[in-house]
């Protein structure tokens, strides 16, 4: 195996249209460092907007003109899908119809983003059908290195909050990692925080937002969700034919 693939993840951007484009500005300076480290491609892992609203919508696809690399969009539970297809027509690697679930193929990794939310809910949920569709897409490219890109994290980090609005049926998606052993990460966002999980032999990441960062409440009494003064940033994945797979951290 051999080659090169810098993948930028960036995700819970939020954009709004109230904040006198501090979500935008924030997004177009990870692009800007993601050009530095000449990402090869820039996936957006979901919460692109905040209230799913028009000018949201607007404001993001004026903050994604011009971008260092081909950039890919997937929805999280802040998005519609609908307006996601109406607002990128020139995304056309996005299903018309049904979820928004699709594989890149045209690095040497792969990147198979699973549409999993749940229209109105928080939480995530990979179906039947999902699940039958991730797993005839792995069997498709069984020797290409591939990255699983959801938007819920798939594993527990026992944060009260997070914990109960993660992805439901979990197990479901360990078993068809499970059987393909090319899935060299799973990534994901939702969390607004670094954290690390593995499900089947895969390890997972969920990416920091670059909007804000939540703390960690795992007892009652504490706060839930709160936001704390962390840095934000992004992920950038940098994986090479001998050298496998790194994920850095990358602040804003
Ligand atoms: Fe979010």
């Amino acid at each position: 195996m051999s080659g090169r693939f810098l993948l930028a993840q960036i995700s819970d951007t939020h954009i709004r249209a109230d904040d006198h484009g501090e979500a935008a500005a924030k997004l177009k300076k990870a692009m800007a460092q993601a050009a530095q480290y000449r990402a090869d491609a820039i996936l957006l892992t979901g919460d692109l907007v905040n209230d799913e609203r028009t000018e949201e919508y607007e404001a993001l696809a004026r903050a994604l003109l011009d971008p260092p690399a081909p950039v890919y969009l997937m929805p999280g539970n802040h998005d519609e899908r609908t307006r996601l297809r109406f607002f990128f027509p020139s995304h056309s690697y996005l299903p018309h119809s049904g979820h928004l679930s699709y594989a890149i193929e045209e690095f040497p990794v792969r990147v198979v983003v699973v549409d999993q939310i749940v229209p109105g809910e928080t939480h995530g949920l990979l179906t039947a059908a999902g699940a039958e569709w991730l797993d005839c897409t792995l069997a498709a490219a069984p020797n290409k290195p591939t990255i699983v890109a959801l938007h819920h994290p798939p594993f527990l980090t026992h944060d009260l909050l997070f914990d109960n609005i993660g992805l439901r049926d979990a197990d479901l998606l360990a078993g068809v990692i499970a059987k393909h052993r090319q899935v060299i990460r799973i990534i994901c966002g939702h969390h607004h925080r670094v954290a690390f999980g593995q499900i089947a032999h895969a390890p997972v990441v969920i990416a920091p937002s670059t909007s804000w960062v939540y703390g960690i409440a795992m007892y009652p009494e504490q706060p839930i969700a709160p936001r704390t003064d962390e840095q934000t940033g992004w992920m950038l994945h940098a994986w090479t034919g001998a050298g496998g797979c790194a994920s850095h951290f990358i602040g804003l």
